[in-house]
């Protein structure tokens, strides 16, 4: 018997071992559990109040443009109602949260009651909120109270008469706010419910993902169908394979929102670049994963345009035309983007199949190409799409915007020197 198990042990130990550990299945898993220490590790470095802190995308709103982190001051335009600025959120005494006590926090986080009782405007999105429980609130609390305290007052809203007058905000909670907690759904799957706890509450996608009704509450018809914030649109992102995100592969979408790009979709910019460099990339990729198995579960609304289907292949064959857009695109931007908008350095720089360079309208387009964008990489470093606002009339841009649109999309694209202008105002009042 010894003899028989010195003999196979031998055996193993020569040979069998030898192609287990060169088999490409066991490699894979080798890999595979390499990945998963790794995404556990990123959950275990943080602890629950700062992965929810960053889960939740508070820093992006309570950040205003070269302003000092948390302390504030970003302006909030809400059409024909005026302006609203985020509060500092900083443990400062004066004009930070360390006056709030736990429970008042909580309230604010829940029900948008903040100290002493002040209403707060439905653009901190409490309704959202309310689905984390008492101790995860207490948890990002905890942290808040460990940065740095910064003593900064930020302006007072100015809003039109009445939306001035902060009780009357009790009516919009009224018609908008359920005050629901999340519960789970014990017919679905763990992922399924995590999914939906994230996308729903913390994450709060629907927040700019959806359509407003008349009240300018959510309209849960239209829910995820497409919305906007800040004057930039936030496009469908239901189940609907022309108009929403249904054809994209679960891959892409999950490299999507926690890198910002993926070939054949482009790259983030705009609020979303926001969410994803301050939230969505220091998600774990389980928790990732369970997002995406969220959205594929929503009930499918066609609505606006999608993303046009050409292909890179396509592309290569197109002839460039002679227009000035075409001119100016080529000496502008081939120089990262290629000519069939590949990407020079890497995918982030590609373009084809975004939708943003496809929509007929224009909008999020001609944005960027004002502003410019960045995606940041934690890894990598941070990737940058240029300001083109100095150096380039509206008419220019308008050109450049529409060659796009027919060279990425065979489409007619309709932006105007009008709009372009009207985009530069919007952005040096910023
Ligand atoms: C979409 C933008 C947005 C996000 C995301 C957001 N806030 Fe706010 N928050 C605001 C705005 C705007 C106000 C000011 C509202 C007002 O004046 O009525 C505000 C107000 C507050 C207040 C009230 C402070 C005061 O003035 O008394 C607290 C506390 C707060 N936010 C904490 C948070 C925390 C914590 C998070 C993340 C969990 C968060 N906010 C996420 C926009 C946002
Ligand atoms: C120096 C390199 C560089 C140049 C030049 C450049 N871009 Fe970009 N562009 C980038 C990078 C990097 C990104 C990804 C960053 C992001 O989206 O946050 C990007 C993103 C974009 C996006 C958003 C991606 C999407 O799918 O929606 C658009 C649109 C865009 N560029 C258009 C242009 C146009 C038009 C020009 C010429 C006027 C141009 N770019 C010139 C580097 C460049
Ligand atoms: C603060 C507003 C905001 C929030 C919150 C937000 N998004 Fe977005 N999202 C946008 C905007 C604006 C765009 C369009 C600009 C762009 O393509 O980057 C966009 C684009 C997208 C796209 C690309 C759609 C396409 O066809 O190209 C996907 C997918 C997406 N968001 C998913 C999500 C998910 C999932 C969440 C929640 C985890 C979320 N978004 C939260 C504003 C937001």
């Amino acid at each position: 018997m010894i003899q028989f198990i010195n003999h196979f042990y031998r055996f193993t130990k020569k040979n069998y071992y030898q192609y287990l550990f060169l088999s490409p299945v066991f490699m894979g898993l080798q890999f595979y559990v390499l990945i998963s220490m790794a995404a556990d590790k990123q959950e275990h470095s943080m602890n629950k109040g700062e992965y929810l802190f960053h889960a939740s995308g508070c820093e992006y709103c309570h950040t205003a443009d070269q302003g000092q982190r948390l302390a504030g001051g970003r302006p909030f335009y809400i059409s024909r109602q005026g302006v609203v600025y985020s509060s500092n959120i900083t443990p400062d005494v004066q004009t930070g949260i360390q006056r709030y006590t736990d429970d008042e926090f909580v309230r604010a986080l829940q029900k948008g009651i903040g100290h002493k009782g002040k209403r707060l405007y439905p653009v901190m999105p409490y309704t959202a909120y309310r689905s984390m429980k008492r101790e995860d609130i207490i948890a990002i609390k905890h942290y808040l109270d460990k940065q740095p305290s910064i003593n900064h007052k930020v302006p007072d809203k100015n809003m039109v008469f009445p939306y001035n007058m902060r009780w009357a905000i009790r009516f919009w909670n009224f018609i908008n706010y359920t005050g629901e907690n999340f519960q789970e759904d014990p017919k679905k799957s763990k992922l399924w419910n995590r999914g939906k706890f994230l996308t729903e509450g913390p994450e709060h996608c629907s927040y700019c993902h959806t359509p407003v009704n008349w009240s300018n509450g959510r309209s849960i018809i239209m829910d995820y169908s497409g919305g906007s914030f800040q004057g930039w649109t936030a496009y469908n992102i239901t189940t609907d394979e022309d108009t929403g995100i249904g054809a994209w592969s679960d891959i892409d979408l999950e490299q999507y929102l926690s890198k910002g790009y993926v070939a054949g979709h482009g790259a983030v910019s705009g609020p979303m670049a926001e969410i994803v460099n301050t939230s969505l990339s220091y998600l774990t990729l389980k928790d990732i994963h369970a997002i995406v198995i969220y959205l594929r579960s929503l009930r499918s609304v066609e609505k606006e345009q999608g993303a046009a289907k050409i292909s890179v292949k396509e592309l290569e064959v197109v002839e460039p035309s002679h227009s000035h857009g075409s001119h100016l695109f080529s000496s502008a931007c081939t120089n990262c983007h290629l000519e069939n908008g590949e990407g020079k350095q890497g995918e982030y720089e590609s373009l084809w199949g975004s939708r943003t360079a496809t929509v007929t309208c224009g909008n999020n387009l001609v944005k960027v190409i004002l502003e410019g964008a960045t995606i940041k990489d934690s890894r990598l470093g941070s990737f940058e799409m240029p300001s083109f606002k100095d150096g380039y009339n509206d008419q220019d841009i308008a050109d450049i915007a529409n060659y796009i649109i027919s060279h990425f999309g065979g489409r007619n694209g309709h932006v105007t020197a009008e709009q372009v202008k009207i985009e530069r105002n919007a952005l040096e009042k910023k």
